[in-house]
């Protein structure tokens, strides 16, 4: 975990002196590529990568019968989750035009689980869900992500933008002054990178846990010496969709390997 204190601050103050040029201008670049080496082998070996045990975790999870459930998840989605379409599950988040709101795909996941399955409801990034969404997202590793941007997402994006360029906490940054204008300098050890959501959920170093993009959001704010926006708020959907929409184009790494 990183920690932002007055001696945190002056290094910002250095941090700020750098000129000012906007990375983005020219693509978006995965976190896998500002990471160290050993880190990227660690996250492209299967059997060193950390994040794996919550992949097979939730391949278990989706495979068996669970107490208390009428089905397995194994019984409609194929074992192993094989009638699953890479492509449709990179397009997560969406929009659910009948309940008018952002579905992500852990909320897919818990919906399903709930309608089909007969499961009782558990409360967002409770420990099953992630290790369900992570051995979700993992059957799409590769896909492009591909959030819908146009129609309806218009509005929703703008408001997860303007979160995303508001100054929050004591150290009084927005996300866009260190994700997209500092990427590839240092800050407290760490190399700065653009802030994607691609390789979400992803296993941190730093925190020795998988993490999903909530999460990372609400331990960036909490590093800022802000409130974290809670897991089930609106505005972290759309913090979140605005960041995975940033990552378009970009091959979905689940479960990276990250700081
Ligand atoms: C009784 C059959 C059934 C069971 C059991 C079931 N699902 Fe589904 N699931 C469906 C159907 C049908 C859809 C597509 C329609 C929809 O979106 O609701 C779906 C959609 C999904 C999607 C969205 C896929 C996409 O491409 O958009 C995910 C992810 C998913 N299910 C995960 C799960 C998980 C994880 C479980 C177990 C906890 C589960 N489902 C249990 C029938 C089932
Ligand atoms: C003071 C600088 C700073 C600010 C401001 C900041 N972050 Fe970060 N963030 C970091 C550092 C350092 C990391 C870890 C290294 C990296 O991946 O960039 C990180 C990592 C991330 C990651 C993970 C990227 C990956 O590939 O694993 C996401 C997502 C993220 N931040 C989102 C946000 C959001 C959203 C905000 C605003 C609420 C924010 N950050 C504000 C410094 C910052």
């Amino acid at each position: 975990m990183i920690h932002f204190n007055k001696t945190t601050l002056l290094c910002g103050a250095l941090l700020l002196a750098v000129p000012a040029t906007n990375v983005l201008a020219g693509e978006a670049r995965s976190g896998y590529d500002y990471i160290k080496p050993a880190s990227r082998a660690m996250q492209d070996d299967d059997f060193e990568n950390p994040g794996m045990l919550a992949v097979e975790q939730g391949r278990a999870l989706f495979n068996d019968l669970q107490a208390g459930a009428s089905k397995a998840c194994a019984d409609c989605h194929g074992i192993d989750g094989t009638k699953f379409i890479p492509a449709s599950l990179a397009r997560y988040p969406v929009y659910d035009e009948e309940a008018a709101e952002i579905v992500t795909l852990q909320e897919q996941i818990s919906r399903c689980r709930e309608a089909n399955s007969g499961s009782q409801h558990l409360p967002i990034d409770n420990p099953d869900l992630v290790a369900l969404e992570t051995f979700v997202r993992n059957r799409a590793i590769g896909e492009p992500v591909n959030v819908q941007t146009d129609g309806v997402m218009v509005a929703l994006l703008k408001a997860g933008e303007e979160l995303y360029r508001t100054r929050y906490g004591l150290i009084d940054m927005a996300c866009y002054q260190c994700h997209d204008i500092y990427p590839g300098q240092m800050i407290r050890g760490q190399k700065i990178s653009q802030g994607q959501a691609n390789g979400f959920p992803a296993y941190r170093l730093d925190t020795g846990t998988i993490t999903t993009l909530n999460q990372r959001i609400q331990q960036c704010l909490t590093s800022m010496r802000a409130e974290p926006f809670a897991a089930d708020s609106e505005e972290i959907r759309q913090l979140g969709l605005y960041l995975m929409s940033r990552s378009n184009g970009l091959k979905i790494e689940t479960p990276a390997v990250r700081y």
